[in-house]
C-alpha cells in the first residue's frame, strides 16, 4: 500500500494513503471530536464536529471524510476550527432535549461529554424543537425522537452490520427524523431486539426496556427467528 506523508498541528505522519485525516490524527493521538463516526461503519461526515483547517482549502472540512494527501499540512485546534466547533456542538444541542440530569445517559452520554470538554453552558440558538414523538411499543427498546442528534449510526448499524435494515432517515432538513420503515411503529417491523442500535447511539435516542415475555412471543415469530438466526451479533466500542 503507498505511503502518505503529511502534517497535522505541526507533527509529521505516514499513514497508508487509503487513510483519512481523522485516522492519521489517531495515529499521532491527536483527539478531534466525532459523533457520527463509527469505524469502518459510519462514515458519512453528517455531524461536523469533526472540522480541520487544511492549509489551501477555501473552508474547513469535515476530517472523518477528508482522505489524506501528500504535503498536507491541517490544524485541529486552531482559533477558527475552535469557534466553528463549538457553533456546531451548540447547534446541535438547539435541536436536542437538554433535560439532562433526567436522562437515562446522564454522565455516559457523548454529547454531554463534548459540551463539557468544550465548555459550552448556554445555548446561542434557542428556537423551535422538532416534535419527534417517543415509540414506547417496541418490548426491548424505546425510541426518544427528542434526543436523537441524526447521526445515523443506529442505521448503518442496523442495515449494513446486521442485515435487518428496519430503520432509517425520513424527510428532510428540520423535519428529518430517524423512523422504523413504512411509516411504523417498532413492533410492527422485523427489528430482532439485538439492541446494537442502543449500544450505537451516542446519545439517550434508543433506551433498553426488559419486557422479556412480549419479546420471547415476538421471537417465537417464525419469520422473525429466522432473522434472528443469521444476524451476527457485533459488539460496538
Ligand atoms: Fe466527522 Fe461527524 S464525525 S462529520
Amino acid at each position: 500500500m503507498n505511503k502518505v506523508n503529511l502534517t497535522i498541528d505541526g507533527r509529521q505522519v505516514t499513514v497508508s494513503a487509503d487513510s483519512t485525516v481523522l485516522e492519521a490524527a489517531r495515529k499521532l493521538k491527536i483527539k478531534i471530536p466525532t459523533l457520527c463516526y463509527l469505524k469502518d461503519i459510519n462514515a458519512i461526515g453528517a455531524c461536523r464536529m469533526c472540522l480541520v483547517e487544511v492549509k489551501g482549502a477555501r473552508s474547513l472540512q469535515a476530517s472523518c471524510v477528508l482522505p489524506v494527501e501528500e504535503g498536507m499540512e491541517i490544524k485541529t485546534n486552531s482559533p477558527l476550527v475552535r469557534t466553528t466547533r463549538r457553533t456546531v456542538l451548540e447547534l446541535i444541542l438547539s435541536n436536542h432535549n437538554r433535560e439532562c440530569t433526567l436522562c437515562v445517559r446522564n454522565s455516559h452520554c457523548e454529547l454531554q461529554t463534548l459540551a463539557m470538554e468544550i465548555g459550552v453552558r448556554e445555548i446561542s440558538f434557542p428556537g423551535e424543537l422538532p416534535e419527534r414523538p417517543v415509540d414506547q411499543q417496541s418490548p426491548a427498546l424505546l425510541r426518544d425522537g427528542s434526543k436523537c442528534i441524526l447521526c445515523r449510526r443506529c442505521v448503518a448499524l442496523c442495515h449494513q452490520v446486521q442485515s435487518v435494515g428496519v430503520i432509517q432517515a425520513t424527510e428532510r432538513g428540520f423535519q428529518t427524523t430517524i423512523e422504523p420503515v413504512f411509516g411504523k411503529s417498532l413492533n410492527e417491523v422485523a427489528c430482532i431486539f439485538c439492541g446494537q442500535c442502543i449500544h450505537a447511539c451516542p446519545v439517550a435516542a434508543l433506551q433498553e426496556k426488559d419486557e422479556r415475555d412480549k419479546v420471547w412471543k415476538a421471537l417465537a415469530d417464525p419469520d422473525l427467528h429466522v432473522l434472528v438466526q443469521t444476524a451476527p451479533a457485533v459488539r460496538v466500542a
